[in-house]
This record gives C-alpha cells, structure tokens and sequence, in this order.
C-alpha cells in the first residue's frame, strides 16, 4: 500500500511518517515545499529506505500532484502541509490561505480527478484525510464543556479561519463529489522534531540558553496537550477504519494553563539539567504582551474516537514531556542546524 503524505517534512508528518515505515507493506510518498518549517533532515534515518519516495514540492502545483497520483496510485492521501503558526498568521496571513486554502483547494480537486478515475475496487478503498485542528471551533470559556465534532466553527486567527475552510472545503468534495474523506481536528501537539517557534520547545530551549521564557499575557490560557505519537496513532486508527465522511477529534486528555506548561517545564529541567547557578529556570518567567485575539482555552471530547475506533492517548503530559525534554537534550545538533539556518544548505546540498 502507497500512501502520498503532504508536509511530511515538518513536525507532525515527520513522526508520522517514520511510525508507518515500522509496518510492512507500506510505502510512503512524501511531498514536501521544505517551507522554513520544513526540514528534510527530520527523516535522515529512513531517507534510505526503498519504502520512501521525497518530493520537494508544492501541493497547489496541480501538474506535480497529477503526476505523482498517476505514478505511484497511492491507496490515501494524507494532508499534513500547511502553514501552522498562529503567530506568523497574524503577521502575514497571506501564506496562510495561500497553502492552507488554495493549495489544499487544488490537492482535493486533483485527488477528485485521480479517484473518479479509479476502477470500483480502487475507489472504494481510497481515502483523503485532512489533518485539522481543534481551534476551528473558536475559543471556550472555563466551564465550557469541551469542543466536540457538532460544534459550530467559530475560527479567531487567520490561521484557524484558512483551517476551517479547508475543513469545510474537504466536507464539500465528500457530499458533493462522493470523494471518501475523512478529517481529524486535534489538540496542541508536542514531541520531538517540533520546530522551536511553538511554545515548548522554545521553552526547553530558550531555559538552556539562559533567555526568558516568553509568556503571553497573564498565563491563563489553557490549551489540550497530545503526545505526537499518540496523535499519529490516531490517523492512522482513523484511516484505517473511521466512517467515510466523518470527523474525528482527538485530544491528549491533558488540559493545562500556559503558565502551569512552563513551570512543569522548568521543574523538569531542573531535574535534568540544572542550571549553573542552581537557580530554578523559573526565575526566567518573564510575562510579555499578550497575542492579539488569543483565544482562552481550548478542550477536545474525544468520546467519539474512543468508542467507535478503540483509540486512547497512552501519555501523559507528565510521561509526554519528559520524552520531549530529553529529546531537545540529546538532539542539540538537531537544535542548532534549525536555528542556525545551516540545515537549509544540507538541503540545498542533497536536492539540488
Ligand atoms: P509544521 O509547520 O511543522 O509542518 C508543516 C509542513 O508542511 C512543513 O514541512 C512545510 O514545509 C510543509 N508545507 C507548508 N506549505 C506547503 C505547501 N504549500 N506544499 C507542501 N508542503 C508545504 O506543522 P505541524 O505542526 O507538523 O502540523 C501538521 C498539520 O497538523 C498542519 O496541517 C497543522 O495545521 C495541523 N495541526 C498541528 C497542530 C500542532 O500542535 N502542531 C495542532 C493541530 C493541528
Ligand atoms: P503555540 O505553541 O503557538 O500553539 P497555539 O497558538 O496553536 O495554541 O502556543 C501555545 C500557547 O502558548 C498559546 O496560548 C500561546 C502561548 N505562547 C506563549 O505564551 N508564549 C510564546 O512564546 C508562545 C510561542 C506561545
């Protein structure tokens, strides 16, 4: 079985696709536009394998999606590109649509093209999935039962609008054109290979650097928190045996304030690591202006994943971040070729 992974370079798609390539009989495709979230090196270690097909490419390039359906006949297509940074969206939201709209737009309708050509057998095993987020549905207030697959969609940033309308766009192509989608709106991911421009790694690393640890506002802002693994299991339990035209939510079961994320992640430092000084990396605290429409909490039900496909996060934020906090300490040459640059040129080096 061949399924073409999209963003498959960055954080999410990377783990994921690393956990397939452990199973038989699977072969992925991954395209990939190596945007600066984008890093080729985050799959050094299967880069090898005569299981793995990259890509650098764009999936609003109609032609490059066309060939490569037409070449490899991939079972599923998976969606992970996008733009992701809530931050950058409300800097220059334009990229945002540009990706997370127009092209994941044109990678559905050049799916559509590829499906309705397929004999009977072959459209009814084919599935689109569309890897979405929980902030599509807006922002809770504390008390607010948590968001579940019927909410309204309520999207505050520029980067959850372009989410939504993808969502609404992939449930669009299912009841109109019968395309067999599936889409999962997850929590906060965190784990290793997460670019440090989101929260915890930018934590971890700022801490060993000695630098402040940003914190928007008063810190009260909560957010759910899914282990990457156990997130990657979920699409591929959603994949393998979700309803056709369904949404899923999945969530870590982990619902923390900002601040309570920070300090956690200090006190394991201090644990790990501990500063010269002796010092807890606490004091590092520093609280700054707060993000313009920062929505206040997020909070995923994830009954419906539980009952109908038996998926469950198996970590803890206590075990999870742990994980990923030794990570960042054993991967340091990681860390610097991301923030340094210098993992552009391996790629420049390697693709050409
Ligand atoms: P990421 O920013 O780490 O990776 C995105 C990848 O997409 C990068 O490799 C980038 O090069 C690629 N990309 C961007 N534009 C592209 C284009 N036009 N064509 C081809 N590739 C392109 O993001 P992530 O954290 O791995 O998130 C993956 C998906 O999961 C995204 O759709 C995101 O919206 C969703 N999501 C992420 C989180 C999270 O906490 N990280 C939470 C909910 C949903
Ligand atoms: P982030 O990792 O950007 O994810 P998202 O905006 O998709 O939830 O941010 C997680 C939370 O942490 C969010 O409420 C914003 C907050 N935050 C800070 O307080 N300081 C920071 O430096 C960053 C990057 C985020």
């Amino acid at each position: 079985m061949t399924i073409l992974v999209t963003g498959g370079s960055g954080f999410i798609g990377s783990n994921f696709i690393r956990n397939v390539l452990q199973l038989d009989g699977v072969s992925i495709v991954n395209i990939d536009k190596l945007t600066y979230a984008g890093n080729a090196e985050n799959l050094s270690d299967v880069e090898g394998s005569r299981y793995y097909t990259f890509v650098k490419g764009d999936i609003g390039d109609h032609e490059l999606i066309n060939e490569l359906l037409t070449k490899h006949q991939p079972r599923a297509i998976i969606n992970f590109a996008a733009e992701s940074h809530v931050d950058r969206s409300i800097v220059s939201p334009e990229d945002f649509i540009a990706t997370n709209v127009v092209g994941l737009f044109r990678l559905l309708n050049a799916s559509k093209d590829y499906w309705s050509k397929l004999d009977e057998t072959g459209k009814a095993a084919f599935r689109f999935l569309q890897v979405s987020t929980d902030e599509v549905y807006g922002s809770l207030e504390a008390g607010d039962p948590a968001f579940s697959e019927t909410n309204r969609f309520e999207p505050n940033s520029p980067y959850s609008a372009s989410k939504a309308s993808a969502d609404h766009l992939v449930r669009a192509y299912h009841q109109t054109y019968g395309l067999p989608t599936l889409t999962t709106n997850c929590s906060n991911n965190y784990g290793s290979f997460q670019f440090p421009e989101k929260l915890i790694p930018l934590i971890i690393l700022n801490a060993l650097d000695g630098k402040n640890l940003p914190v928007y506002g008063d810190g009260q802002q909560t957010r759910d928190w899914l282990y990457v693994t156990d997130h990657c299991d979920a699409i591929a339990d959603v994949l393998n045996r979700g309803v056709v035209g369904e949404t899923y939510n999945i969530g870590g079961e982990s619902e923390m304030t900002n601040l309570d994320v920070v300090r956690k992640v200090c006190s394991v430092l201090d644990e790990l690591r501990p500063s010269i000084s002796g010092e807890s990396y606490e004091h590092l605290i520093e609280y700054v202006t707060d993000r313009p429409g920062h929505d206040r909490r997020y909070a995923v039900d994830i009954t419906k994943v539980k009952q109908e496909l038996g998926w469950t996060p198996k970590q803890t934020f206590e075990s999870g971040i742990r994980k990923t906090i030794q990570w960042y300490l054993d991967n340091q040459e990681w860390v610097d070729r991301v923030r340094s640059g210098a993992y552009r040129e391996w790629i420049i080096k390697q693709y050409g």
